[in-house]
């Protein structure tokens, strides 16, 4: 057990580089399965799920090699369907493998995904969406048995809710498949679109991504491409969250203000002063936070779940009482009784957490339960008085890239024991 120890109280100030996005990097590592000949993702964040999408790779027959933030793929020699339950087991993302594995080879065998306990993750939507392309796809004890027997067809399909990972595995069994697909209510989040950007450089055809109805021509062959991943927004709002915490002063680097449309403002109403460029962010905290209006967490570009967290962490120092809606994730709210060991006032029922601002929190032992939650346990010890050690850091690590040092580099003393 990993164990993410942090000194407070500490004032976070300085400039640093957003890390590349978790959340476009496993898609994109599970899209180059569809691309003949080498491509290389750059701006790859070094954190266990990557290395375990590329475990994943390897297993299917790929050559993989990730070095310094640049992971270069060779799909040529693609020898199995399967992919091992221990590899299935370790990220709620390798379900995006089953669309592309598919769409590939014209079968897939898996096992349901893991990942982060934060409520229940079905996978229906998905299995829905594959069988109107063609998928005949069976399940006993825990395992899934996907062909198609006539290859993949282009359909018609309308999702009952914008599910990104839903929208992910279409969009990678539809390139495959013969003739158009188009995806109603499809998610409209910056992954997706990093997604289809990356497609169409391999030769695909999109049109729509970022918007409500996406449009795939299927069939084309795919070829390799050198492709930049986004900047992690999520990890943008963590240390944004933390800086008005600390009532520190930072300038994120490399960002993409855009993509934090639905955040920004509520650090702003929360009094923090904000000045973004074509790619930096800065924000300077004011001398007390006031609370904030009700965080109501939706689909893009509604308020990210993933920021729920970090940003109820900074509420808990706000003046008066902020208000807190969940309506992606049923156990969401993991992070509140920890906070509450530091000294935090938080109230939650079902959807709703009601945060009534304290003056101060103070350092003690709490657990993270999940990598967002324990995300949030960071913020919060950055500004309590006294040492935080998070147990169970190696979840926080799933998200953030050597935390510890990303902290440290911006005046919040922190190390892993
Ligand atoms: C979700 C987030 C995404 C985030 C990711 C990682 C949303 C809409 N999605 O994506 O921004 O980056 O977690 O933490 O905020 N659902 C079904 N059946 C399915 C698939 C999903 O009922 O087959 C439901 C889920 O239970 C959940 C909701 O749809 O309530 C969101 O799921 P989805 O967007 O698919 O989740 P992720 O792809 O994990």
């Amino acid at each position: 057990m990993a164990c993410l120890m942090i000194q407070g109280p500490a004032r976070m100030e300085g400039s640093i580089p957003v890390q590349g996005s978790k959340n476009s990097t496993l898609p994109l590592l599970a899209a180059t399965l569809l691309c003949k000949g080498e491509t290389v993702l750059e701006n790859c964040p070094a954190l266990s799920d990557v290395t375990a999408c590329c475990e994943i790779l390897r297993s299917l027959g790929c050559r993989c090699v990730a070095d310094e933030g640049k992971i270069a793929v060779n799909a040529e020699d693609v020898v199995t369907s399967e992919i091992p339950d221990e590899l299935m087991r370790e990220l709620r993302s390798s379900i995006v493998f089953l669309g592309p594995v598919l769409g590939r080879t014209g079968r897939a065998e898996l096992t349901f995904p893991g990942g982060c306990e934060i409520g229940a993750r079905p996978i229906d939507l998905h299995i829905a969406a594959l069988k109107k392309l063609g998928a005949v796809i069976e399940e006993s004890g825990g395992r899934l048995c996907c062909s198609a027997p006539q290859g993949l067809t282009g359909a018609d399909i309308v999702l009952p809710f914008p599910s990104v990972g839903a929208t992910e595995n279409i969009m990678l069994a539809a390139v495959c498949a013969k003739g158009i697909t188009t995806i109603k209510n499809a998610a409209r989040e910056p992954e997706i679109v990093d997604l289809a950007d990356f497609l169409q450089e391999c030769g695909a055809k999109i049109g729509g991504a970022g918007e409500s109805t996406l449009c795939i021509e299927g069939g084309r062959p795919l070829h390799g491409a050198v492709h930049r991943v986004i900047p992690d927004r999520i990890w943008a709002a963590t240390f944004l969250s933390a800086a008005a915490a600390t009532g520190g002063e930072i300038c994120l680097t490399g960002a993409q203000p855009a993509h934090l449309v639905p955040v920004l403002p509520v650090l702003e109403e929360a009094g923090c002063r904000i000045r973004c460029t074509y790619d930096t962010i800065t924000l300077k905290a004011p001398a007390v936070l006031r609370a904030v209006s009700p965080v109501r967490t939706m689909p893009y570009p509604g308020f990210p779940t993933d920021a729920q967290a970090p940003l109820m962490a900074m509420t808990c120092l706000a003046r008066g009482t902020s208000l807190f809606v969940e309506n992606i994730f049923e156990c969401r709210y993991k992070h509140a009784p920890e906070l509450l060991r530091m000294g935090a006032n938080i109230r939650t029922e079902g959807k709703v957490a009601v945060v009534e601002g304290v003056r101060r929190l103070f350092g003690t032992r709490v657990c993270a339960r999940d990598l967002r939650g324990g995300a949030a346990l960071a913020v919060a010890g950055a500004a309590a008085y006294g040492q935080t050690a998070i147990e169970h850091a190696e979840l926080i690590e799933r998200g953030y890239e050597s935390l510890e040092k990303s902290l440290s580099a911006v005046g919040i003393p922190a190390w892993m024991e």
